[in-house]
This record gives C-alpha cells, sequence and structure tokens, in this order.
C-alpha cells in the first residue's frame, strides 16, 4: 500500500485526505492520504523521513510552502512561483507547484479562452504568485492590483519573464475591472468567519466579466453574490482545489483521478 500525506500546521481541517482518499477508493488504487501537522523546524526531518519510509507523495500546505525550496529541487515552474505544494519522491525529491494548473483548469471549464484575455488579479501572496505565471504562460494580458503597491510591481515584473503583466495599487480597481475580461481574488478577503467583506461590488462589474474567487469557504462569497448582481459569470474555489489534488495525484501516480468524485468529497467535507 503507497502512503501519501499532506504536512502542514495548522492541518487538521485540510480537506486534502478526504479528496484523495475518495479518489483511491473510486480507482481501487492500493494507497491511503493522511494529514499530518509538522513544525517549520521539523519540516526538513518530515520530507526526508517521507523519503525514507517510501512515500507515493506529499502535499504541503500553510506555513511549508516556500520553505520547502531549501530542502528540494523544485521544477522550473515551481522555482519561479517560489513555492511548491507537491512533493514527488521517484527521481530524488522533486517539489511542483500545482496551484497555478489548478486555477486554468477551473477557468477552462468554463469555456473561457485564456490566450490574451485580460486577466485582473488582485492579491500578490502565494497565491497570487502561482495563478499569475501560470496564466501569463498561457498568453493572457495580466495586471496584479494589491493592497501594498509595491507588492504588486514586483511581481509583475517577474512574470514578464514568462509574458506580458503590469502592477498597480487597489485606488483605482474599478477602471481595472472595466478594463478585465476575468477578475481574479487571490487575497483572503471575504473568507470565513469575516463573509461580509468584498474586494469589489457589482456597480464596478460588467456582464462580460468572469469573477474568480479562490476561496471556497463560504462557496459563495460576498464578491460571487456580487458579480451575480451585475451579472458576470461567477466561480467559486473549489474546482482549483480539486484540480490542483488531481494534477498531484497524476505526478505521482500517472493516473487521471475522477475529478467528480474528488469534487464531491470536497463539496461533503464542507459541509
Ligand atoms: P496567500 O499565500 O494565501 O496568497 P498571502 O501571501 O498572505 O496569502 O497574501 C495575502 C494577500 O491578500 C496579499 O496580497 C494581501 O495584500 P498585502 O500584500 O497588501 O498584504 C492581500 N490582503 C489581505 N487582506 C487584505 C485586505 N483586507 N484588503 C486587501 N488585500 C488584502
Amino acid at each position: 500500500m503507497k502512503v501519501f500525506a499532506v504536512f502542514g500546521d495548522p492541518v487538521k481541517h485540510s480537506l486534502s485526505p478526504m479528496m484523495h482518499n475518495a479518489a483511491m477508493l473510486e480507482l481501487g488504487f492500493n494507497g491511503v492520504y493522511h494529514a499530518f501537522q509538522v513544525k517549520s523546524s521539523d519540516l526538513r526531518d518530515a520530507i526526508y523521513g517521507a523519503k525514507a519510509m517510501g512515500f507515493g507523495g506529499v502535499n504541503l500546505t500553510v506555513p511549508h510552502k516556500e520553505k520547502a525550496l531549501e530542502f528540494i529541487r523544485p521544477d522550473p515552474l515551481a522555482a519561479k512561483i517560489g513555492a511548491v505544494n507537491t512533493i514527488d519522491f521517484r527521481e530524488g525529491i522533486t517539489g511542483y507547484n500545482t496551484d497555478g494548473i489548478g486555477a486554468l483548469r477551473t477557468l477552462l471549464d468554463s469555456g473561457i479562452d485564456i490566450r490574451n484575455a485580460s486577466v485582473l488579479i488582485v492579491g500578490a501572496g502565494g497565491a497570487a504568485r502561482a495563478i499569475s505565471f501560470q496564466l501569463a504562460s498561457e498568453g493572457a494580458h495580466i495586471t496584479i492590483a494589491n493592497r501594498t503597491q509595491e507588492r504588486a510591481l514586483k511581481l509583475a515584473e517577474e512574470v514578464n519573464e514568462v509574458g506580458r503583466a503590469k502592477g498597480a495599487g487597489l485606488e483605482d480597481l474599478k477602471n481595472l475591472i472595466k478594463e478585465a475580461d476575468i477578475l481574479i481574488n487571490t487575497t483572503t478577503v471575504g473568507m470565513y468567519p469575516a463573509v461580509d467583506d468584498t474586494i469589489a461590488t457589482a456597480d464596478m462589474m460588467h456582464p462580460d466579466l468572469t469573477v474568480f474567487d479562490i476561496v471556497y469557504n463560504p462557496l459563495e462569497t460576498k464578491l460571487l453574490k456580487e458579480a451575480k448582481k451585475a451579472g458576470s459569470n461567477a466561480i467559486n474555489g473549489v474546482m482549483m482545489l480539486v484540480y490542483q489534488g488531481a494534477e498531484a495525484f497524476e505526478i505521482w501516480t500517472d493516473i487521471r483521478p475522477p475529478v467528480n468524485i474528488m469534487k464531491q468529497a470536497v463539496l461533503e467535507g464542507l459541509g
């Protein structure tokens, strides 16, 4: 039996075990996926220990995604993003970041044409990094808007190496949204328990806009409610979570997992 894991701190609310165990059960795959609470100071030992014990693969979550780069060899995309959420042990210890592909697949599911689309990403943290590198390399025109403008400018400069990106603050968000085809919220604004917060309201949106909130708790954030009011296309964060997991599963096993089963497990986990 293959053992898979997620390392985080805290980790007890992680939906990854339910999602991956449901996929393995459906496939008849002989494996088990468990969440381990690992302190930052123990991360190196935990990763090397998992390798030594023949684990099939490991996911990393908060706060380990950046620190892991000190111990593992990242693939080129994870190196650019500066964060790893998936570790494979088959040849050495290789780190991947599947968050961006999770976002990309979610948007593709909606029938959205990414190439040359105007994508406004709000936030400049880890999630914004993964998504902006991924979508820029697919040919999207990225604008990164962040409360701390300097972080947005710096990230945009890095993303420019793989595609087209510019940075901005939040003061002019209304006009930036006017020019956008897709608005992506990567900030924690609107996340439980502060569910009445939003980065934008309906009057700032338009019917041709797709609003993608990577938050999945609550499933319908205030931002998505506002998007519906404006007649915009509203997408929540569930499928990004599912697809980042599905991509990791495929990296480890070369098997495409059943995403609908994984989605069901996530929705059950969210209650
Ligand atoms: P993650 O790795 O999950 O993306 P992070 O690195 O902590 O998280 O980044 C959080 C992002 O949310 C940042 O872009 C942050 O803006 P700052 O760089 O200015 O801190 C943004 N953010 C958090 N709270 C916010 C708020 N109330 N309004 C606007 N942006 C906010």
